[in-house]
């Protein structure tokens, strides 16, 4: 089993997002025995939320339900648990990168839009303090990278 972690800030809009669309991505090409995803926060403020109102519902516009709770990212055993660690902006990258204690750990922690094919950008922009042009942006996004993210790991396999 490949096991794939999407992480942002709160937990609530861009990694339920990347997360939701890719278990589609998983479920449509029948890999859900093969890889497995899940999503966390480097922040723990929305702990036990589900994803924030907005971003559900660009989702859903798309044919995605997002059913995920807000928990933190804990270190070791996120590290230990998952093969792939794909952040969403260079904030959670370093955050993320902060907690690793070997080179191991460093290794699994990537960029979201480094698998993107489309969107030629660094990050995944925060959505939460704008409109709604922001959360079609994460949409975006997150499709075009979690596109990419399969093809990778398809090759990998
Ligand atoms: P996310 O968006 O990191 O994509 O879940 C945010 C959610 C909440 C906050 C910031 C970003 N916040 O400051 O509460």
């Amino acid at each position: 089993m490949v096991r794939v972690l999407f992480v942002c800030l709160g937990n609530i809009c861009r990694s339920p997002a990347a997360e939701g669309v890719f278990q589609h991505m998983l479920e449509k090409n029948h890999l859900t025995d093969k890889i497995e995803c899940d999503s966390a926060g480097t922040s723990a403020y929305h702990k036990g939320e589900p994803a924030d109102g907005r971003m559900r519902a660009h989702a859903k516009e798309r044919g995605y339900d997002l059913t995920s709770r807000s928990r933190p990212f804990i270190a070791p055993d996120d590290f230990e648990n998952f093969d792939w660690i794909v952040t969403m902006d260079e904030s959670n990258y370093l955050n993320v990168i902060k907690l690793t204690a070997n080179q191991t750990y460093r290794n699994k922690v990537v960029r979201m839009t480094d698998f993107c094919t489309i969107h030629d950008i660094e990050e995944v922009p925060d959505p939460y303090a704008g409109g709604s042009d922001g959360f079609e942006l994460v949409m975006d996004i997150v499709e075009d990278g979690c596109h990419g993210l399969l093809k990778k790991l398809e090759f990998n396999r």
